[in-house]
């Protein structure tokens, strides 16, 4: 329908109509105005599944939803580094969702991983800004090239689960852009999701729900947002200030009564009428835009889908460590050990739990092969080390050639709705991973969790595979890897540290009370741990391969260039090995040097390459001006200074292979004011103003004063150096205190004319 006819139909909308589509009839469902044609709408969530409720409503994952497919969640599908990948599960589940009646499926999650111990972490993408806007753009693609919209979430800065309704993120404005805004940034700009969804937290004092600046400003006005905003399911919390605020849509619903308050206060005057009207206009666009475009031949194929699901979950499962035990040969006696590979842990708690129509565990993969054997290892129901079947895999283990331990965090660890306490895996895992591990010297840990785990254990296993909450197919895919039917090339999107102790946040996270302060700032994940030059058990970006790979010929097309201009980055990658594999190239930028507090270096672009034995293959990136920039809180945007900046072609963040050195200018000048307090060093940077400043200040220790004419002890005590030093940090007024003929009244006419020069 053209926005003129949506005009039309909302001006023959009563007030009270308007206001009730401002609210969801139910917990899925916007309302319908049958008089007017307009239908209700479904909304379900997400995202790596549809979790469509056709009975009982709630947003916990408690009641029972349709039989549906679970895909790997984001924290695996972010580890596919793969775009395409993403798109086409994206497309599937927007067929999905065309099949069922879904207008809107509430996902992606691309909120930060701040800490490895927010419940949610499973279901976001990363620590890292550009990877979790570029995985959530890709699936967005997916999911709205078959006309269904998708819902952004959680916007902004909710970062953990604890009082995630009454939390407030205290978050710096360049931490803001530079890391929680940029994960939606890309995402919002480039895929133009249908709707955002607005978080339940405060940001800096004030609700998501109220906040004018990001809903509104930043959302709309500069990302060029066009869609509606939802709240979280009951993240409204003024129903006025939020609507002018730029929340659209209040989900599930508050039985009327936000209504009736909005429609009071348009009476009232309160709020304008137009505020309303455009919030229904942009709720009836969405509505309408799937309503014209439903697909009555869609099918929800799941045993389809469960395939797709599959060759996903095979690009999510990161080779953290192979000291030649894998790929194993279908010759080899393998013992699997551990409950998850008979049941695997394949998705996290809460409103994104699918009812899965089929599960393929590990076990069942190899059913009909000879040379596998099966021991539970373990019960997770329990919690504790249950003897019998401890011994009764440490002979599993000994019996065979190679022992593949599943293990991870159990459902209850992680899930919506509460935080982590530690980075521990249950003690009897621990413990089963340590017994197997001596008995038996080809040991592979298997592992099934969403976020960073510590591996007290690292040293004594052969091989550890990070299978992450690898969806219902998980087992299929997993055996693949194991006995080489598939090539990993997953790579971690976030870092594994050693412990939880050496995490950036872990001084702050979970804050006092209700009030969070992210005092890490922009030094999240890698870019905290590259910069103190940390150990860490895997960095961010690792991920091995049973092919090698080798990276030659970086070039640039330009060697300097101004921040308006896009630099060409080209690189090759060969297949070394013996094996087709995949590789995910890793651009890095690098400031060599920078006026202000900057990480080592920042993951700017990446790419996929398949590549053959022997193949080789040019990858190209084109940066532009945000590959070099920050955000600049005195410009209040982002900035470029000029220097040099290196380009950094690397398998990991902790391995860079090769390196190219480019020049970039400013065009634009940071605006400098001019006080008493004005050191002589902040002056010297402008030489026109340094001029002025030597032509004005004379006497005492600022006069000319050549070494020569100074006393040996006084050069000793003093050097040129020491001198210099001195007057650098040295405020404008100081010369008063030190002999120059200067009153304050002098000072202030040198501040001012510091000033006219910068405004000429
Ligand atoms: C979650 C959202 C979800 C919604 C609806 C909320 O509790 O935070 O991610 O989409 O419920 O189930």
């Amino acid at each position: 329908m053209t926005a003129e006819k949506i005009r039309e139909l909302v001006s023959r909308m009563t007030l009270e109509e308007k206001a009730s589509l401002c609210s969801g009839a139910d917990f899925w469902h916007t309302e319908a105005v049958e008089r007017l044609g307009i239908p209700a709408s479904m909304v379900s969530d997400g995202p790596h599944g549809l979790r469509k409720q056709d009975q009982e409503g709630d947003h916990l994952g408690v009641n029972d939803s349709i039989k549906a497919v679970c895909f790997p969640a984001g924290c695996g599908t972010a580890a596919s580094f793969n775009r395409e990948l993403l798109t086409e599960m994206g497309a599937t589940l927007g067929e999905e969702c065309q099949a069922e009646g879904v207008s809107v499926i509430l996902g992606p999650a691309v909120n930060i991983k701040r800490s490895p111990l927010c419940g949610r972490n499973f279901e976001y993408y990363s620590e890292d800004p550009l990877v979790a806007s570029e995985m959530a753009g890709a699936l967005i693609q997916g999911v709205q090239s078959k006309n269904v919209g998708t819902s952004i979430k959680h916007f902004l800065a909710n970062n953990q689960e604890t009082r995630r309704m009454s939390s407030d993120s205290r978050v710096d404005e360049r931490t803001l852009h530079e890391i929680y805004l940029a994960a939606f940034e890309g995402a919002v700009k480039k895929a133009k999701p249908w709707t955002v969804m607005c978080s339940y937290n405060k940001i800096n004092g004030l609700y998501a729900a109220q906040n004018h600046q990001y809903l509104t400003e930043t959302l709309r006005g500069q990302w060029g947002f066009e869609g509606y905003v939802m709240s979280d399911w009951g993240a409204v919390n003024n129903r006025v200030e939020d609507l002018k605020a730029g929340l659209d849509l209040e989900m599930p619903s508050s039985g009327g009564s936000n209504d009736r308050l909005i429609a009071g206060a348009v009476l009232s005057g309160e709020l304008e009428e137009s505020v309303l009207d455009t919030a229904v206009e942009r709720i009836l666009n969405i509505v309408f835009r799937y309503e014209e475009n439903r697909d009555r031949n869609a099918v929800f194929d799941r045993d389809k889908d469960h395939e797709t699901a599959r060759r996903v979950a095979e690009e999510t499962i990161v080779l953290l460590k192979n000291e030649g035990v894998l790929p194993l040969s279908e010759r080899q006696k393998v013992a699997f050990i551990g409950k998850y590979a008979a049941a695997p842990r394949y998705q996290g708690g809460g409103s994104s739990h699918i009812n899965s129509h089929k599960i393929t565990s590990a076990v069942d993969a190899a059913a009909g092969m000879d040379n596998v054997i099966y021991a539970q290892g373990y019960d997770d129901a329990k919690d504790a080390t249950d003897e019998g079947l401890l011994a009764e895999a440490l002979q599993a283990a000994q019996n065979a050639e190679a022992a593949v331990i599943f293990a991870g965090l159990p459902e209850k660890y992680e899930s919506e709705g509460f935080d982590r306490p530690n980075m521990a895996m249950p003690a009897y895992q621990n413990e089963l991973i340590e017994k197997v591990a001596a008995v038996q010297p080809n040991t592979i840990v298997v592992l099934h969790n969403g976020s960073p785990v510590e591996m007290p254990w690292i040293d004594r296993v052969k091989g550890v595979v990070e299978a992450y909450l690898g969806g219902q197919a998980v087992g299929g895919a997993v055996c693949d890897i194991l006995f080489g039917r598939v090539n990993p090339s997953a790579k971690l999107p976030e870092t594994f540290p050693r412990r939880l102790e050496d995490t950036p946040s872990y001084l702050y996270y979970i804050g006092e009370g209700d009030v969070v302060e992210y005092r890490e700032g922009i030094f999240v994940g890698y870019r905290y741990y590259d910069k103190k030059k940390m150990d860490v058990l895997f960095p961010f970006g690792h991920g091995l391969s049973y092919t090698t790979f080798a990276y030659s010929d970086l070039t640039v097309d330009k060697e300097r260039l101004q921040d308006t201009d896009t630099l060409r980055v080209s690189v090759d990658v060969t297949n070394t090995g013996a094996m087709a594999g995949k590789e995910v190239v890793q651009l890095y930028v690098a400031d060599k040097e920078s006026t202000v507090i900057r990480p080592v270096r920042e993951l700017r672009d990446f790419a996929k390459v398949e590549l053959a034995p022997g193949e080789t293959k040019t990858v190209t990136f084109t940066l532009d001006k945000r590959a070099f920039a920050y955000y600049s809180v005195k410009i209040h945007d982002w900035h470029v200074e000029t220097g040099e900046f290196e380009i950094q072609i690397g398998r990991s963040s902790r391995d860079i292979v090769l390196t190219k050195t480019v020049t970039v200018e400013s065009t634009v000048k940071l605006p400098v004011v001019y006080t008493t307090d004005t050191t002589m060093g902040d002056v010297r940077r402008d030489p026109r103003a340094w001029k002025v400043l030597q032509e004005t200040v004379t006497g005492g220790m600022f006069g000319p004063e050549p070494e020569g004419e100074r006393s040996d002890a006084a050069n000793e005590a003093l050097s040129d150096e020491m001198m210099a030093a001195m007057i650098e940090y040295m405020p404008l007024r100081g010369p008063i205190s030190f002999g120059a003929q200067m009153t304050m009244a002098d000072v202030q006419a040198l501040v001012d004319r510091l000033n006219a020069l910068e405004e000429s």
